[in-house]
């Protein structure tokens, strides 16, 4: 049976002119990008943050320059463990100026981390040379490995921590 097009029925004529229109709107889209860039969400989507979040660099501590880290004193927390220097501003419920760990923010964790203990003692001044860590028994070093596999898959890597003198 041969397949007619009568324009004359009124269904054919808008279905002709539907097509037609849709033909020219895949031809002639119509521009989706407004004249000014939403920066923020009101009637619609919005795809621009107010400002670009800050890039994290790594870079070189020492006892000196972490220890401003602290929490209280800068808005971003760090901590090292072991010569790693970790963001750990996420956890601020754990390492801010009332967090339960508050006492290793900006400082070298290690010793903490291995002995299991959050007690003063455990912090090297940031005056003095890196704690060595050479008196730890190996049960204690898998203890500290341990929390820095923990702190690799929670947090950023951010720096590694060097003697005072060193830059
Ligand atoms: C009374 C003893 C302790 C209790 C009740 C306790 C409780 C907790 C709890 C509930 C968490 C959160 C776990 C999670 O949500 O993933 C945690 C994490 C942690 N605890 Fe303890 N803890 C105790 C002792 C210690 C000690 C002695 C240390 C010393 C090293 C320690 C170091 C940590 C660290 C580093 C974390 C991980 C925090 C993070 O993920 O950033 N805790 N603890």
């Amino acid at each position: 049976m041969a397949l007619s097009l009568n324009l004359g029925t009124p269904v054919n004529t808008a279905l002709f002119l539907y097509i037609l229109y849709s033909v020219q709107r895949i031809i002639f889209p119509t521009k989706s990008t407004p004249a000014t860039i939403p920066h923020e969400f009101k009637a619609g989507y919005s795809w621009l943050p107010k400002s670009h979040p800050p890039a994290v660099l790594y870079k070189i501590y020492t006892p000196k320059t972490l220890e401003p880290f602290n929490g209280r004193d800068k808005e971003r927390i760090l901590l090292a463990i072991n010569g790693v220097v970790f963001d750990v501003t996420a956890g601020r419920n754990f390492y801010g100026p009332d967090g339960m760990y508050g006492n290793f923010a900006g400082r070298d964790a290690s010793r903490g981390m291995a002995k299991q203990s959050f007690d003063l003692e455990m912090l090297t001044p940031i005056d003095q040379p890196l704690d060595k860590l050479d008196d730890l028994r190996q049960d204690e070093i898998d203890n500290m490995r341990g929390w820095i596999d923990h702190f690799s898959s929670k947090y950023i890597i951010c720096g590694k921590l060097v003697e005072n003198d060193s830059v």
